[in-house]
């Protein structure tokens, strides 16, 4: 009788073991769709943004670098913390599909109450205008996915919000083509003539969709109410949709350079605007996005929202596809607690946007020390300081540096190695993330 240990798997090769001696098994891995080349493309950036997630500052690893780069708002993450981990009240339901793959009942409602105190709808927003999903990220991929066909295009002002080319390419296939403003002021309304242009030209790359982040990352201004309805004519004209980013909606702050020189602006919403009154524009086209990773310090939660007020066929579509992207219960129940409790949640944005006008005047003393030019902020988590005079013509090895793309990769180079990582504004400057500069300049 063979014992156990004459046939113990231990003893035997593998099945793994098998096919990798076997010279007729091919080496190459099995194929991967040809869809996948922008999930593979993405995934070089996805593996620096990992690196660089993995080496940051922090007690625990004092060597690592300075993340002045990522959007990541840590002002109020301990009233955040304290609140959410006291206030997780899962029903029976969060346990099922609940009663949305869209979000949930509960989600809609406590959604629509943020909207309506802080954006100024113009019509009312009802459950059957939202599609809330897993971060802002998911919901403008299942967006490019529905609304451009593999290889086309989405158009945003230069300079831009570089994750959106992740989320358009990654898995639709579709490209962020960057446009060239004014940049003595590129909030204003006649910056849309270079958008004109380009659409006049008969571009190689067919745009379907205008993105207008608002406030912009990473300028950090509030767009005037006549550049909002500029976007809407430009869409209307050229048969687009237009895709209103607006993350940074309640990251508002003061900034006495801006006030003195009277260039501060509200934050206005396209919500708030009658689009089919005022521009012509088929309201159809106009969709706002929004979320909870900036305003409420929680990219990791994984929060956002689709409102589309008067498109219910781009609505339904997005619906069938919804469980894909549907917010965790959890998510759902915390932000849902959030917004639905009237005096945490005037604390929270107030007290934000205190800190962050704290940090700017810090930024602004340190900058002006420094010598350093800046762009004078009004809104979302970040400065643009002009680091242009630093550039070098040559490198350490003497090596000539032509380019400005060169000149700005060694600059870029010389932040990591020593320690900070600074997210590069392509020829325009540098972004620095406003939320925690000052325990490191
Ligand atoms: C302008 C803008 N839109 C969208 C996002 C992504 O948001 P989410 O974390 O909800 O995917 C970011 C994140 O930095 C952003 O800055």
């Amino acid at each position: 009788m063979a014992s156990i240990t004459e046939t113990t798997v231990f003893t035997t090769p593998t099945d793994f073991d098998a096919e990798a001696s076997d010279p007729k098994i091919e080496k190459t891995p099995p194929r991967l769709s040809n869809r996948s080349k922008g999930s593979q493309a993405a995934a070089a950036f996805m593996e620096k943004f990992e690196d660089l997630l993995n080496r940051q500052y922090s007690a625990q690893n004092p060597d690592g670098l300075v993340n002045f780069g990522v959007a990541e708002n840590t002002l109020m993450q301990a009233e955040l913390k304290d609140y959410f981990n006291s206030h997780l009240d899962l029903q029976d339901l969060d346990f099922t599909y609940g009663d949305s793959c869209a979000g949930s009942k509960r989600l809609f409602d406590a959604v629509i109450r943020l909207l309506n105190r802080y954006f100024k709808p113009l019509k009312p927003v009802l459950h059957e205008h939202l599609i809330c999903g897993a971060g802002q990220s998911a919901i403008l991929d299942q967006l490019t996915h529905l609304l451009c066909d593999d290889g086309e295009g989405i158009l945003v002002a230069n300079p831009f919000y570089s994750g959106f080319i992740n989320d358009i390419s990654g898995r639709a296939g579709c490209h962020m083509v960057g446009i060239d403003v004014e940049t003595s002021d590129p909030s204003c309304p006649s910056n849309l003539a270079a958008f004109d242009a380009y659409m006049a030209s008969n571009p190689p790359i067919r745009p379907r969709a205008v993105i207008l982040c608002n406030p912009n990352n990473p300028l950090g201004f509030n767009y005037p109410r006549e550049t909002l309805l500029a976007y809407c004519e430009f869409a209307q004209k050229w048969d687009l949709h237009l895709l209103c980013d607006e993350i940074y909606a309640l990251s508002q702050f003061a900034n006495k350079e801006k006030e003195s020189d009277g260039t501060k602006r509200d934050f206005v919403s396209m919500l708030s605007v009658d689009v089919a009154r005022e521009t012509g524009c088929d309201p159809a086209r106009v969709h706002v996005l929004y979320g909870m990773s900036k305003d409420f310090g929680a990219n990791g939660l994984r929060l956002g929202v689709l409102v589309t007020q008067h498109n219910p066929q781009l609505r339904r579509t997005l619906l069938g596809i919804s469980l894909l992207i549907k917010v965790s219960s959890p998510a759902d129940a915390l932000w849902s607690a959030l917004l639905n409790d009237d005096k945490m949640l005037e604390k929270v944005v107030t007290t934000n946007q205190q800190r962050l006008a704290e940090t700017v005047v810090y930024c602004q003393d340190f900058f002006r020390t420094q010598g350093v030019p800046i762009i004078q902020p009004e809104a979302a988590h970040f400065i643009f300081i002009d680091l242009r005079s630093f550039l070098r013509q040559t490198d350490d090895s003497d090596k000539k540096l032509v380019t400005a793309a060169e000149q700005e990769a060694d600059l870029f180079y010389s932040f990591i190695n020593n320690g900070v990582y600074v997210a590069s504004g392509k020829g325009r400057g540098d972004r620095l993330n406003l939320s925690d500069v000052q325990p490191y300049l």
